[in-house]
């Protein structure tokens, strides 16, 4: 949820390295995007409404070779996304000017207070509040004005903020919003959102925690506490993230890259983790012991969106597994619902930003009550890492598409990795079970190699059903979850309506929408429900529906019943969501593309929800 880009140095021209930072982070909003440096003894400020690729010129206005420059691209809480709301905002004086991501609760509070000493606003945001703040405060040193501001601002936010005095430093804060400085050796310092904004200068960084603040100079960071104002030791952190895999790579779309990724995300996934001969997984760095797991008697996995799917599959495979009662809660729900949770409950929360804000409150909330609490991220040193017992990295690397796909995948083979190692200490499952799984999980990214190599198929598929409105996706048991995220991969990047239903409910009410013009996509894939779901096809059929079925290669009798196959190859059952899910992604993929829409940046998403 908005992005945030700073650079200090003298080495390249500020405004550009902001500039191609914005455009790394324009998957965290993309309704509107500005730029701030310090021209002369005046502040320059640009900004514009519109993706970032339409406004570019306007943003590079005037800019050249400053040494300084904080940027931000938005997406709109408070206030419509116009050019006046866009961010930075300056003060009266045109002395200080912030970005911001978050949300400031007591702005209206604060605005009220400084429009009654003459403080004039110019847009509706809450952020314009913080630059009049600063403004208004009187030390005459900047940094003790600033903490004093930031003390009074009450919600989440990072911040950057630039001030005409100190012409090389950007000073910042965080709360509940994530932030990171980046230290370059010899060529500036950096401060983002995100490390994708800065990794083609550094991979080296600092991960801010809340209640911090501080500024960067071209050589250094400053970093002091909130509470205290006392100095803060620096860690720094050296992220093993490629440059490269930030870029589209030669492909059209971040989406079609990253799911040409996945064979090599899941086998990054597994890397190191497989013992085949001793059917062990291995978590060596694994910071909850095997004894604390032997005393959970049940899991609760929360998260949003598609992570929320992936966990869905998690609690499918983890009670098969290591017979276990597991639930699976969408984060929003469980923070706010008082649910009864106790020392004995593991809670997991999965997250490929690690910095979603209702799964952070969910997990805290866990802490409170005294569960044992681990994660399963994607971005290494985020926020949700930092509030856990343990954290089973899924390495997908970083995923730029706003419509999740390696994260998802990467997800579920945590979830998979992850019962299986339970599965050990609970002893559930033989050993020669857990070669036989790991035998399998092994082969997965060879199947989905292979089944990338249809795409085309998938292409044909969509082009038939491009002009639909709406679309009903089935599946059972381990793929009802495979059901949910095929229709949420095409709602969100097509803005078609598409419902995911576990098959068995169909007849208990959406059998009534079901009609020639709303398709059925049934995952149909060989399982012990195979007969169940071809039934419920069989219903849609006698309703005119036209049916897409996910088959697993080489079933002859599926591809009869249905109108359009999508083939997928063979597996052990608890493994059909990692292929059955693949070509649902392109199906999505295509769709949107056919239709001319935005893949990577749909409307009215943002990649990171940082905010309730
Ligand atoms: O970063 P997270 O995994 O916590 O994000 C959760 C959801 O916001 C995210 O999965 C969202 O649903 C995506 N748009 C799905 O494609």
């Amino acid at each position: 949820m908005c992005g945030i880009i700073g650079y200090t140095g003298s080495v390249f021209a500020a405004s550009k390295v902001v500039l191609d930072g914005l455009e790394r982070l324009e998957y965290r909003g993309y309704d509107s995007a500005g730029l701030a440096t310090i021209k002369g003894s005046g502040l320059l400020v640009n900004r514009g409404s519109g993706k970032l690729r339409l406004i570019r010129s306007v943003l590079e206005k005037g800019m050249g070779s400053e040494s300084v420059a904080i940027g931000h691209t938005r997406w709109a809480t408070h206030g419509k996304p116009t050019e006046e709301n866009a961010h930075p905002h300056v003060d009266n004086a045109r002395r200080i000017v912030v970005v911001h991501n978050g949300i400031i609760e007591n702005y209206l509070d604060l605005k009220g207070e400084l429009s009654a000493k003459g403080h004039r606003f110019d847009s509706q945001t809450d952020t314009e509040i913080i630059a009049h703040l600063l403004a208004d405060m009187e030390n005459p040193d900047f940094l003790v004005s600033f903490r004093q501001a930031v003390l009074r601002l009450e919600g989440a936010y990072a911040l950057a903020v630039l001030h005409v005095n100190y012409p090389d430093r950007i000073f910042f804060a965080r709360k509940n919003c994530p932030l990171i400085v980046g230290h370059s050796e010899n060529e500036g310092m950096f401060l983002g959102s995100d490390p994708a904004a800065m990794l083609s200068y550094t991979r080296t960084v600092t991960y801010l925690n809340d209640l911090e603040y501080g500024y960067i100079d071209p050589t250094s960071v400053h970093l002091f506490s909130l509470n205290s104002g006392e100095p803060l030791p620096i860690q720094k952190e050296v992220l093993d993230w490629n440059p490269v895999a930030a870029e589209k790579g030669g492909y059209r779309h971040f989406m079609l890259k990253e799911i040409h990724e996945q064979p090599d995300v899941v086998r990054n996934t597994l890397g190191g983790r497989l013992d085949e001969a001793r059917g062990k997984v291995l978590l060596p760095d694994f910071q909850i012991s095997p004894e604390q797991f032997s005393k959970i008697d049940r899991i609760v996995i929360t998260a949003c969106g598609t992570a929320y799917y992936s966990g869905l599959v998690g609690k499918y495979v983890l009670e098969r597994l290591c017979r276990i009662p597991v639930d699976a809660e969408l984060a929003s729900e469980f923070r706010y619902r008082d649910p009864v949770i106790n020392e004995k409950t593991l809670v997991i929360a999965v997250s490929q930003s690690g910095e979603t804000a209702d799964t952070l409150a969910a997990i805290e909330l866990a802490r409170a009550r005294g569960a044992t609490t681990m994660a399963i991220v994607n971005v290494k040193g985020s926020s949700l890492t930092r509030r856990v017992d343990g954290t089973l990295y899924i390495h997908a690397g970083p995923e730029i598409g706003v419509a999740s796909t390696k994260a998802y995948l990467a997800m579920v083979v945590g979830f998979e990795l992850f019962a299986l190692y339970l599965s050990e200490i609970r002893n559930t499952l033989s050993s020669d079970s857990r070669r036989e799984f790991i035998h399998e999980l092994k082969l997965i990214p060879g199947k989905i190699e292979e089944q990338l190599k249809h795409k085309e198929d998938v292409l044909q598929v969509a082009q038939k059903y491009q002009n639909y409105r709406n679309f009903l996706y089935l599946g059972r048991d381990y793929n009802y979850p495979t059901a949910l995220e095929g229709a949420l991969k095409l709602k969100e990047l097509s803005y078609i309506h598409a419902e995911g239903y576990a098959s068995g409910e169909m007849k208990h009410g959406p059998i009534a929408l079901l009609d020639r013009d709303c398709p059925v996509v049934a995952i149909l894939s060989e399982s012990s429900v195979y007969e169940k779901v071809l039934s419920n096809i069989q219903e849609a059929r006698a309703r005119d529906c036209l049916v897409i079925g996910v088959l697993t290669e080489g079933s002859t009798h599926s591809a009869s019943v249905v109108d359009d196959s999508l083939i997928t190859q063979r597996t052990i059952e608890v493994l059909s969501p990692l292929l059955n899910v693949i070509p649902l992604q392109l199906f999505a993929y295509f769709v949107s593309d056919l239709k001319g829409l935005d893949v990577d940046q749909p409307r009215n998403l943002a990649k990171s929800v940082t905010v309730e």
